[in-house]
C-alpha cells in the first residue's frame, strides 16, 4: 500500500484544478466535439489525445492584478 497515496491525490487534483481554474481549454476547431473515449494502457488514458486550444482566463487574472 502506496503511504502517499492521499499526498498524491491531493496534489494531483490541485493541478488538475488550477489547470481549470486558469485555463480556459476550447475546442481544437470551431465546433469540434472533444473525444472522450478512455483506453487501457498501464492506467486509463484517452484513446484519442486531447486536442484543444487553451487560453488563460485573462478577465479573472487581470482583475485580481488591478485589485493588489
Ligand atoms: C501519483 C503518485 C504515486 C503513485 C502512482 C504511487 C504508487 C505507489 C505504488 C504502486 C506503491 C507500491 C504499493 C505496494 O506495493 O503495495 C507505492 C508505495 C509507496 N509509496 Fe507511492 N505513489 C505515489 C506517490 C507517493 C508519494 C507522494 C509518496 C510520499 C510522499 C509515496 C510514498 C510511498 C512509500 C513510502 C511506499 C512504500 C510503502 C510500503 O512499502 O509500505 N508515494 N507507491
Amino acid at each position: 500500500m502506496c503511504s502517499g497515496y492521499t499526498l498524491a491525490t491531493l496534489h494531483s487534483e490541485y493541478l488538475v484544478g488550477s489547470l481549470v481554474s486558469e485555463l480556459e481549454w476550447r475546442p481544437a476547431a470551431e465546433g469540434e466535439v472533444t473525444d472522450m473515449t478512455e483506453q487501457l494502457d498501464i492506467t486509463i488514458v484517452m484513446k484519442h489525445p486531447l486536442r484543444a486550444r487553451i487560453v488563460p482566463r485573462l478577465s479573472r487574472n487581470c482583475s485580481e492584478r488591478t485589485s493588489k
